[in-house]
Formats: structure tokens, sequence, C-alpha cells
């Protein structure tokens, strides 16, 4: 399945300097690591296990689990028997044993420049055993869900850790996400303490994040469900008093001087030239961090957890709109992103780590938080935008804190491009040493800019394929050991048996293309949907019995590497072939004029269905027939006639995700001029959609 010789042709490899130090240094290792981990999983987990703290050890075999449907339920169970506790591995183990108390834990960076703040891995253990004193006084208990509502700041790697240490199980909703889409994610898990900020700044934009909690407890409460605690933290507004009214209390909270704030490290980190938000208090609920905080202990004895105890639950989005619980769990996770990130980066002791995305997805879960912490590294957290306050403003963070491996998305790196090389250039970037990408298929065009203008062609660039349902990576390149073909997520890691099915559910073997799914559990993989099994079972297991499907199209060359091709939705049948549409996207990405596409399918009466293009071009380009006619060319050449666009359509704009996702269920509907739009709660700039309609490339046939 994977070739015993990595290919000499067509392929790029990492610089020699990385090899030197690398865990994996080459792909003959990598193979070897690999058998070993699908032949003996006992072993090269248990080896893995070794360095954590266990206060029991498992019994019996490492991994027990059934995958097919017609002989039972499905489950999956690792290292039943083993008691432990995330915070205590990824911070006492670290302060403690590693001695890697005054390490920084995270470079806090604002969203304004010049707003920042250090954070070592002891000052992260303290902040984060008082908070979870305050959540234990607040009477959350073992297997409690608490909801976390937060920018990005470094309290929420705390809250997050807080729960865990407690046994509570965390559930972080996006902070851009909607009070609808809160309360909705609120009441499915039915948490009992929400965890919120007064504020922050996106850019120039002010979010007042209080009030949108609010407006979701309103909502919670009149569809029957009350939550019963709001602890909020002043991120924006003034923390040298703190409120400490009790609850119940009907008089507005009193202040009181809050001495343990004159150390806070995190006080002064933002500078208050900017308006600071309202912020709304319900005495009956409503609590005040810092007043909380200031007078918790700093000592707290870790939880004890099973294994297969929750962890945390992620939503994520599912086809029937109902966003999905995703279920992970103790010991299998935690080993399992502790490994990739150790592996997927190269993770040395002297890096410094930064990872764009948001810790309100599963990337920031899994390599911002879990990641990084289990290994002692140092990351920075980002709380700002690529573009604020200029298109300079990611590599001038790579120079400031001398970042030497840096993770983020096509889309940004798509939405950089446009403007050109130099505000890159500008930066010296002379720290990196591996990029990594994540979200999407990333199109070789993009892949050879990040590759090129970004680093140098020094670094190599690790696509990494994964979702919020395994936890962490499962196809990706290993920066020193696996050649790379661009656009391609390459081979599988460690524990992860892949396969391509057709439509009947066959293997296909060799060069092929079809349904991307594995064949047995590794540790990181979800345990099912929150409150919901058979949804679980359903989603992701009915339709090939004895796989997990992924969801996702994908492509197997000659070489044995796989190329995502997109959601299986994404897929279009014209004319009876199926068609990728991030493969069109990539063929009209490639014109110089183009500086991103989204491609999706418009019913048609001969061909089954037609490609309807959306194409937003560089700056400076202009949209006229004879670029669409070039355009149409170019995808006839990159893929054939049967890939012709039957419309091109001039955007501007797309609309996203926050998280940057093209929503092309919106784009399927413009494309069909139906203005019945459905839930739009999620996208990121809704003033695109009326242009998008004012454009339409075709009247209705
Ligand atoms: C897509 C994000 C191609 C894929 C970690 C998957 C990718 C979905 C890649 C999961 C990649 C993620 N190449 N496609 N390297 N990474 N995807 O749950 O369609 O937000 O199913 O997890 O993103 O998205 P999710």
């Amino acid at each position: 399945m994977i070739p015993d010789k990595a290919p000499r042709e067509d392929v790029l490899y990492a610089a020699g300097d990385l090899k030197k130090e690398a865990h994996v240094p080459s792909f003959e290792k990598y193979k070897e690591l690999y058998i070993k981990s699908i032949d003996n999983p006992d072993e090269f987990w248990g080896d893995i296990a070794k360095d954590f703290y266990w206060k029991t050890k498992h019994t019996g075999q490492f991994l027990d689990y059934n995958f097919d449907v017609t002989k039972g339920e499905i489950f999956v169970k690792c290292m039943e028997g083993a008691t432990t506790n995330i915070c205590y591995n990824v911070l006492d183990r670290n302060v403690h044993e590693k001695k890697l108390g005054d390490k920084v834990a995270f470079y806090w960076e604002g969203n304004e420049p010049g707003d920042e703040s250090t954070v070592t891995y002891r000052e992260l253990l303290q902040q984060v055993c008082r908070l979870a004193n305050v959540l234990k006084s607040q009477g959350v208990k073992k297997g409690d869900r608490v909801s976390i509502y937060m920018p990005m700041v470094v309290e929420l790697v705390v809250a997050m850790l807080a729960c865990v240490r407690i046994g509570a199980v965390h559930s972080i909703v996006f902070a851009g996400f909607s009070a609808e889409s809160l309360c909705e994610r609120i009441l499915d898990s039915q948490c009992c303490l929400l965890i919120t900020a007064d504020g922050f700044y996106r850019g120039d934009k002010l979010i007042n994040l209080k009030v949108i909690a609010d407006e979701a407890l309103h909502k919670c409460r009149d569809k029957g469900y009350l939550v019963q605690r709001c602890i909020m933290l002043r991120h924006l507004s003034k923390v040298e008093e703190a409120e400490v009214t009790p609850l119940g209390s009907q008089s507005p909270p009193a202040k009181r001087p809050c001495p343990d704030l004159q150390q806070d490290p995190q006080r002064d980190r933002v500078k208050k030239t900017r308006p600071v938000p309202q912020v709304p208090w319900n005495p009956k609920v409503d609590l005040c961090w810092h007043g909380l905080v200031c007078v918790a202990s700093e000592e707290c004895e870790p939880e004890w957890c099973d294994s297969e105890d929750p962890l945390f639950i992620l939503y994520t989005s599912g086809s029937t709109g109902k966003p999905k619980g995703v279920l992970h769990t103790v010991s299998g996770y935690m080993l399992y992103v502790a490994t990739t990130f150790k592996l997927v980066f190269d993770y040395q002791p002297s890096d410094v780590y930064w990872c764009t995305a948001d810790i309100g997805w599963i990337t920031g879960h899994s390599y911002i938080t879990y990641g990084p912490l289990a290994n002692g590294a140092t990351s920075v957290l980002f709380e700002g935008l690529p573009t604020y306050p200029d298109v300079s403003r990611m590599w001038e963070i790579v120079d400031k804190y001398s970042v030497t491996k840096f993770y983020t998305a096509p889309t940004a790196i798509r939405l950089l491009m446009k403007y050109g090389s130099e505000p890159v250039t500008r930066c010296k970037r002379t720290s990196l040493k591996v990029l990594g990408t994540v979200g999407e298929p990333i199109n070789p065009e993009a892949w050879q800019w990040y590759y090129t203008v970004v680093g140098e062609k020094r670094c190599p660039v690790v696509d990494t394929f994964w979702q919020t349902e395994t936890g962490g990576h499962v196809l990706t390149p290993l920066p020193a050991a696996t050649p790379m073909k661009p656009g391609s997520a390459t081979f599988p890691f460690f524990g992860v048996v892949p396969a391509i099915l057709n439509e009947s559910g066959e293997e296909l073997e060799g060069p092929s293309e079809g349904y991307l799914v594995f064949k047995q559990p590794w540790p990181g993989v979800m345990r099912t949907v929150y409150g919901n099994h058979q949804r679980f079972e359903t989603t992701y297991f009915k339709k090939f019995p004895g796989y997990y499907v992924t969801g996702d199209g994908c492509r197997r060359d000659k070489d044995g590497y796989y190329w995502i091709t997109g959601r299986i939705d994404d897929m279009l049948n014209v004319s009876g072939h199926l068609l990728s549409t991030a493969e069109v996207e990539s063929a009209l990405v490639e014109h110089e004029a183009v500086a991103e596409a989204a491609v999706v399918g418009r019913p048609h009466p001969v061909k089954g269905e037609s490609l309807y293009c959306f194409v937003s071009l560089r700056d400076g380009v202009t949209y006229n027939r004879s670029l669409e006619a070039q355009l149409r060319k170019q995808v006839r050449e990159k893929i054939g006639a049967i890939a012709t666009p039957d419309y091109i359509q001039n955007a501007p704009g797309l609309p996203k995700t926050r998280s940057g996702k093209i929503m092309r269920r919106v784009l399927r509907k413009i494309a069909n001029n139906e203005r019945d739009l459905g839930d739009v709660s999620t996208l990121a700039d809704p003033s695109v959609i009326e242009q998008l309609f004012e454009n339409r490339s075709c009247s209705d046939v």
C-alpha cells in the first residue's frame, strides 16, 4: 500500500538540515514505523504512553473496537482500565517532572500591534488551578458540561484546562457564532455554566460578546432551559476592581480592589485607547472571572479520569443542518494529538510554533492547546486578523517571535497571494523551518506560492488532511521523511489505514478515485455524537459497513499518494463523469487573473449537472468577455472538454464562514437564482450575497 521506496520524479524533497535532527528522518524510517503501528499497535502506542503520567495503568489490549454496523454497535475503546488527567499531563508533568516551569507556553499577540503578554507553564498551571477551584465552588462536577464562548485570549486555554482538571466536559463555541447558534449548542449539550468575555476587537470592529452571550441565555430560558452561572472575563474593560457580589443580590455589583490582580501578567496587555464594551449584568447568574479567581487557591488536585471518559464536545455542521456534537475522550485523544504534533511539525524544544486557527475549531483544540502543551512547546496565540492593520501582519509576527513552525489555512494563503509577494518579502522569515496547511484541499498554485514565496523553498509544506471527527492528522507528510507533491496530503499517519471505495463499496487498488474511508480506528477518532449514538452510526458507518466514511473524495496516484478531491457532496456528475469541484477551481486559480474560485453544480436538462463557476479576481484586474473565454479555455486545457464551465460569474467576494470555508450550499442557491438561502448565520460577511445575485451571469433556463 505504501511504496517501499519514495518516488524520485515529480516530487520535492525537504532541505538537508531538517533531516539531521528530525524524529523521522527518512521515508524508509516512516515506512518501518508505519508497519509497526499497524502490526503491533500495543507496542507502538505503549512506547509513546510511557512518556505520560498514568494514575493507574491500562489492562488488556491497546485498542478494542467494532467498525461494522452489521455486527452490532459501533464502539472504540482505547487503554481501558487506565486513569489519567490531561491537564496534569500538559501542565504539572511539564512543570514538575520536565522542569519546564519557566518556559513560555504562550506568547499572546493581540489584535492591535503592541498588545501582547506572555505566560509560562508555571503561571498557566496556577491560573488553571485557581479557575478549576472556582468551577468546583460553583458546583461544577465531573461529567458536567461547560460552554465556553471566548475570544483568542490565554484565558480561553485556562478555561479549557480548568474544566479538564476537574473532569468536566468543555464545549467551546467559536466566538464568531451567533446567539442562536450558541443557544442551540448549549441546549444540545445541556451545559450548566457558560464562560465568556466582555468583548473583543476583530480588526476595527468591536464585538460585544457578553451582549450576544446574554441573548443566547435568554433564548435558552425561553425554551425552558436555565444556565445557572455565567462567568465573564474582563478582556477589554478594567480589571483593577472586580465584581464580588454574591449571586442573587439585586444590587449592582459591588467592587472591591483585588490585590492579586496587580500581579496578573495579563493585566496590562490591552492598551485602553479604544471604546470598551458596555457590559449587561444579570446579578442572578453573572459572575466576574477576576473577582472569583483572585480569592481562589492555587492548589487543585486533578480529578483522575478513565481513558474513555468524555473529554470535550465540539460541534461540527452536519448535512442535515443540525450541528453534530463530536465527542472525544481522554487517553486516546491525548496520545494522538501529542504524537501528531511532535512528528508532523517535527517539534524540537527550541521551536516557536504558531497555528493561526481559532481555538473554537478543532485545529485550535488539537494544535494550539493539547498537542503543543503536551510536548512542552512554546506557541504564539494570535487574536487578530492576517490583514490587520495590513497584509504583512503574519510575517511581522513570524519575525517578532522568530517562529519556526507555522500552520495556517489555504484560504489565508490565497487571500494573501492576492497582494503579491512584496508584503511577505518585506519581512525576513529566516526562522521558518516547516510550513503547514489544513482545512481544505490546497490548489497547487497556492501551495507553490506558500513554498516558494513564504518558505523560500527552504521549508517543507505539510498538507495535513483531517477532520473534527478524526481528532488529529490522518493523512499527512512528515516534513523530513515524505517527498512532497504540491496539493497531495501524501500518506497515512501511524495507525491509520485508508482505503478508496467505489459506489458499490468495493475497495479499489492502485491508482483510483472514489470515497475515502478508514478501515480501523486510531486512538484519536471520535467516539460518538453527543446524545445521539445512532446519528454517529448513520453518518459515518452505515453507507459502507466495516468502514469509517470521511465524506471526502480521494484519488490515489501511481506512486500511492493520496489527493483529497473535496467533499463528496461537492462532487459533480456532468454527463456521467464524476468531477471534483476542487479540481476545476484549481484550474481556474492557475490563471493569473484569478485569486480565488468556487465551483458548484447547477441542474442541467441534458447533462444532469453543469458547472457554475464563481471567480474572484486579483486586485487591479477587470472582468470582461475575453477573460471569460480565456478561463473556459484554461479549464478545458487543464482537465478536458468535459469540465468546460457552463457559467462563469465575477464574484468580488465569496460567501464564507468565519473560519474561511466557502459556503458552497449558498453558492448553489445563487447559481440557481433561489432566494431562500436557509440558515446563513455562520456567514462572515452577509453583504456579498446581494452583489452575487446582481452579478449572476445567466438568465434562467
Ligand atoms: C477538509 C478541519 C483537503 C475535508 C481539520 C474534511 C481538507 C474537512 C484538508 C474537515 C486537507 C481538511 N486537504 N481537505 N489538508 N483538511 N479538509 O471538521 O473536506 O473543520 O472533511 O476539520 O475539511 O473539516 P473540519
